[in-house]
């Protein structure tokens, strides 16, 4: 389905720099099967595997560790996932001070057993992996060279003012199914000057949050409870392209009239609120998901104030789906305005 091929995508195109260590994020036991597992290179943990080929790489994956393994020096990318490890002690990173990857999702991890100066010492860390654990405050703080984290399905429901402070590299962040409110977000991202990927999807948020930075292009707050948009909340992100809010408490007292007007978007996820109108959207969006609210009536100046040979909407995929409204809904002026619409679900 198209909304989950774009930030696919944008994983794959970022990921491809690296390509022979990709971590297949989402199918962490497909991982070794695409490549060449050869004799483990001299300078490993006995229990792991380091290829021949990537002396730098150490898989110690399924291995039901409880604890860390000795780190060679020389090691930049570690694979640690689907494990028990239930600490992280201040010299586990003392040898390899200039790792590059860290893959510790699915293991037992839990923020009384991470002591706290951990991950400062790692001072090249690009890409941390810590999903599936018991983490109930991000980790941290984080190396300012960061620039991937991923710390779903934890209960993580605080972030500390400077645990994310000043990662000018910081580009895509998963903090998908926690527990965070929006409180708790608010300031964490500040100096975060790249963040493009922000996923706050099924979290306990009923307000958006403040201080996201102005760089973002994909957000993502489905399943959360929020009631309400502040006035022009949106019209600050200049780049923001995708923007989801389903499953959401959203009524249109708590949708100000230009709320989605945000010139840069393309795509509008909505479904799953409680909306009985259309709310106003910019000329460029291309896809608006709309489907199961309490939308009656379809009028055509949520999408064009005015009609005319260069003023049209460009939406392509409409769905109205789940809603209480029939084709008898559709008003005339209906095709002169959205022109491009190939697909208009009911
Ligand atoms: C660091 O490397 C040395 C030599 O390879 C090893 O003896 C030591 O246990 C390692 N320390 C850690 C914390 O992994
Ligand atoms: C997670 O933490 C809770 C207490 O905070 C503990 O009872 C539970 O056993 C932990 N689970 C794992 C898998 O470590
Ligand atoms: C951020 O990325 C740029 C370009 O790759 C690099 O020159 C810079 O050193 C990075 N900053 C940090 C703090 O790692
Ligand atoms: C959206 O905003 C633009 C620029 O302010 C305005 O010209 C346009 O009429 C608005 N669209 C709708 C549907 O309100
Ligand atoms: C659906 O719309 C019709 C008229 O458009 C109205 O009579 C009916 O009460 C509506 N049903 C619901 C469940 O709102």
């Amino acid at each position: 389905m198209h909304l989950q091929i774009i930030p696919l995508l944008v994983l794959l195109i970022i990921g491809s720099v690296y390509p022979q260590y990709d971590y297949d994020y989402g199918v962490p036991d497909d991982y070794p099967s695409n490549l060449a597992l050869g004799p483990s290179g001299p300078n490993c943990a006995p229990e792991c595997n380091c290829p021949y080929n990537y002396p730098s790489a150490m898989y110690c994956d399924n291995l039901k560790l409880k604890q860390m393994p000795i780190i060679p020096t020389g090691i930049q990318y570690l694979y640690l996932q689907n494990n028990m490890i239930e600490g992280i002690d201040d010299d586990t990173f003392k040898n390899v001070t200039d790792l590059k990857w860290l893959v510790l999702d699915h293991n037992h991890l839990s923020n009384a057993n991470i002591k706290k100066g951990a991950f400062s010492k790692l001072k090249e860390l690009q890409k941390l992996y810590i999903s599936y654990n018991n983490l109930t405050e991000l980790v941290g703080p984080l190396p300012k060279t960061m620039t991937d984290l991923y710390a779903t399905n934890n209960k993580i429901a605080k972030i500390a003012s400077n645990i994310l402070e000043g990662l000018e590299n910081l580009t895509i962040v998963h903090l998908e199914h926690n527990a965070l409110k929006e409180d708790s977000i608010s300031g964490a991202f500040k100096g975060a000057k790249s963040l493009l990927y922000l996923d706050l999807s099924y979290n306990e948020m009923t307000k958006l949050p403040t201080g996201l930075p102005p760089s973002i292009g994909f957000l993502y707050f489905d399943n959360n409870k929020i009631g309400n948009i502040p006035e022009a909340y949106f019209q600050n992100f200049k780049a923001l392209q995708y923007l989801r809010l389903s499953h959401n408490d959203l009524k249109d007292s708590g949708v100000p009239g230009s709320a989605f007007n945000v010139s840069s978007l393309v795509e509008l996820d909505l479904s799953f609120n409680l909306l009985e109108k259309i709310p106003a959207v910019n000329e460029g969006l291309e896809n608006l998901y709309l489907q199961v609210n309490k939308i009656q009536k379809f009028d055509v100046s949520s999408f064009c104030k005015i009609i005319g040979p260069l003023d049209y909407s460009r939406i392509k995929h409409l769905r109205l789906d789940g809603n209480n409204i029939t084709r008898a809904d559709f008003p005339q002026e209906l095709h002169n305005c959205l022109r491009m619409a190939s697909d208009i679900e009911l």
